[in-house]
Formats: structure tokens, sequence, C-alpha cells
């Protein structure tokens, strides 16, 4: 069972989903961010895939470890309810395809139901089922928090090289939250942020709003906020113009799905990031665990699944009111139509490098598979 540990809320350690001592699954409600700092229980298999679906676990690395507990409550739930190894097994295959069906883009998901079907395949003994299912759901979290961890040791040189050019803080410039709160622990595209700060190295970051749900202006905000890092929040369309005016030193940004080719899925709106950063010859580094990878999907841009999500996302917004009381408004016209893509590829050619769990490597099918020979070539979502 792990405690929660990792990283720091008003001088609290967190992680943003657990396992307690009482066997429950705890986790950060993250649509209440940052208006309220609340923790929920996920009891069942169902609830874990509606709480993917409704975004109160979210990022590709943390919907991940989601899906991992969520298998464990699943092997619990269908080892109970089952009448013969068979029948476990069968429930088991059902419970995990609600789990897969929950979020579509993000392939951590996928991989880690996956892995955990993989693990309990040949397991008959409903007991050690249960607890191979735990463990495995524990190691995926684990691995997640190691992975990040190791993402920020790997990309805090690119930042040190900044600073030691320009003698000056270093501009970064993120989308959305690919920070902790999108995994189990210190993120992707902050970690080498939180090593650089850390270190002594000056850095401000640019924080894009991202609309529709704002995950830059609630959670990436707030996330940079607690740890003392300086930044600035832009509305989304800022970025091109600070790149002109040469107010951006390099962009990261994380994926929730990669193609072995390197092409970059990730919240709408990166890709004009990226083109941005193109024109103005701005770095753009995206950050990833090896479990983002698609290994099996060369095409990102025509073969990633783009989750498209309920139309209201775009035409309301939450905040705080006067009376400090949380509020929801219509922004738009009643009745006008809304479309609410929730991401979209950046090609290979418009990403400078990948920065992963092993280092860092060039955004091409070449790259990849040289610092991943071992998994580049196997299935969907690696090992
Ligand atoms: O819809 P979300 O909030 O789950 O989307 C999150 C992102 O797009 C992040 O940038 C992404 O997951 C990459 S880093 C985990």
């Amino acid at each position: 069972m792990c405690d929660a540990s990792g990283v720091d809320v008003e001088g609290v350690h967190h992680r943003t989903i657990w396992r307690d001592g009482e066997g429950l699954v705890r986790a950060i409600d993250q649509r209440r961010l940052p208006f309220a700092f609340e923790i929920v229980t996920i009891p069942t298999a169902e609830a874990m895939a509606t709480a993917i679906a409704d975004m109160t676990v979210r990022g590709a690395g943390l919907i991940g470890a989601a899906a991992g507990y969520g298998m464990a409550l699943a092997a619990t739930e269908a080892s109970r309810e089952g009448s013969s190894t068979t029948d476990v097994h069968r429930r088991l295959a059902a419970k995990a395809e609600v789990l897969r069906a929950s979020r579509p883009t993000a392939v951590n998901l996928a991989w880690a139901v996956d892995r955990q079907l993989a693990a309990l395949a040949s397991i008959d003994d409903a007991d050690e089922l249960v607890a191979h299912a735990w463990a495995t759901a524990e190691a995926i979290a684990e691995e997640d928090a190691a992975a990040c961890e190791a993402i920020g040791r790997h990309g805090l040189p690119l930042l040190a090289a900044i600073h030691e050019r320009t003698g000056r803080p270093v501009n970064v410039l993120t989308h959305c939250n690919a920070g902790w709160l999108a995994f189990v622990d210190f993120g992707t595209a902050t970690a080498p942020i939180y090593a650089a700060h850390d270190a002594g190295i000056p850095v401000h970051v640019w924080v894009d709003e991202t609309r529709p749900r704002n995950q830059g202006a609630r959670l990436t905000a707030w996330e940079l906020g607690q740890h003392g890092v300086p930044h600035t929040l832009v509305a989304d369309n800022a970025g091109g113009h600070l790149m002109q005016h040469g107010q951006v030193d390099l962009v990261i940004t994380g994926t929730d799905r990669t193609s072995a080719s390197g092409d970059v899925a990730n919240k709408i709106g990166t890709y004009l990031k990226a083109l941005a950063a193109h024109d103005n010859d701005v770095p753009f580094y995206v950050a990833l665990p090896s479990s983002t990878f698609d290994w099996s999907l060369l095409d990102g841009v025509g073969g990633t699944p783009i989750e498209s999500r309920h139309a209201d996302e775009v035409l309301r917004m939450e905040g705080v009111g006067p009376d400090g009381d949380v509020v929801g408004v219509r922004i738009a016209p009643e009745g006008t139509p809304a479309a609410n893509h929730a991401f979209d590829v950046t090609p290979a050619r418009l990403v400078t490098g990948l920065i992963s769990e092993r280092g860092i490597c060039p955004a091409t099918r070449e790259g990849i598979a040289a610092l991943y020979p071992d998994l580049a070539g196997a299935p969907a979502g690696g090992a």
C-alpha cells in the first residue's frame, strides 16, 4: 500500500492518487481545483471509469495510474462476484472494457488496462488474483512517479544551458497541465522546471489558460504557485506574440499519445503553439514517459483517436463569484452550436525533441527506436 507522499500542498505532501491504510483508493478531485482542495474515495471499477470520464482524475499519466487501480478494484469485485475461475476472468474482462472506454486519447489508459490483463491472465486463485492486481496497480503508480522524476533530471540541462547562455531567467511556455496533477507525482513538462527552480536556476513560466476547461489557469497556475515558481497566466492566443518578441526561450508540453514516429497528440491548441515556435526558431520539446508512446501507431495525425467532449465545456465557464462561491456562467448566446475537440496532433517535424525517462531523443522513428530498442515495434503502449 502506498502512502500519500510527494508534492507539497500547503506544506503537506500529496500524490494525485493512492491506496490508503484502509485499502481505499483515494484521489485529489481535480474538478474542484483551485477553488477547493478535496480528496475523494473511488470505491468501484465503474466509479473509476466515471472519475476518468468526468475528469475527477485527468492527465495521461494519472489516467493510466487510475486505470491500474480501477483494474485492481475490478479484480476484487470479479473475484467476489464470479462463480468460477472462468466467470471471474469473464467479469474482469467486461470491467476492463468499461475502464478502457472511459476516455479515448491518452494511450496510458489502454496500456494500464492491458498490463493488468496480461499480469492476471494466468492466475486461477481468486486471492492471488486480487493481491497481484493491487501490486500491479502500485507498480504502475510507482513507475509513473519515477519516470517523471527522471524526466526532470534529463530536462534540467536544457534550461541550465539557456540560463548560462543568456544570463537571465529562462522563459518557458507550457500548454494545458502536464504537471504533477496530470501524473502520480512530479509531472512531465513541469518536471524540468521544478528541477531547475530547485537547483537555483531562475525560471519563469508562461501558462496558457487552455480553453475550454482551463487546465492551465486552474491547475498549472495553482501547482506552480504552490511550488513558488514565478509564472504568468496568458490567454491561449498569446503564445505567438510572445515568441515573436523573444519572450519565450523554449516550449515544453506533455502528450497523451505519441506515435512511434514522433507525432504528438496533446491538449487542443498545442499544434498552434508548435507552429508559432517553428516560425520563430523557438525550441519545442515534449516530455513523456514510455507509457505514453503508442508503439503501434506510425501516423499520429491520421490515426490518433481524438476525444470529442460535451459542448457545454465550450459554452460555459466556472469561476469564483464576488461572494466567494464557485459559479458557472454561460459565455455565448443561448442555443449557440459548439464543438469541443479535446486534443490535436503536432506532427513530428515541428518537435525539437522528446524528453523521456531514458533521456532526450529526436522526434523521429529512428531516434525513438534508438532510445527504446526493447519497446519500439512492440504492440500498443509498451511494457
Ligand atoms: O484533458 P486532460 O486534462 O486530461 O488533458 C491533459 C493534457 O492534454 C495534458 O497536457 C496531457 O495529459 C499530457 S501530460 C499528462
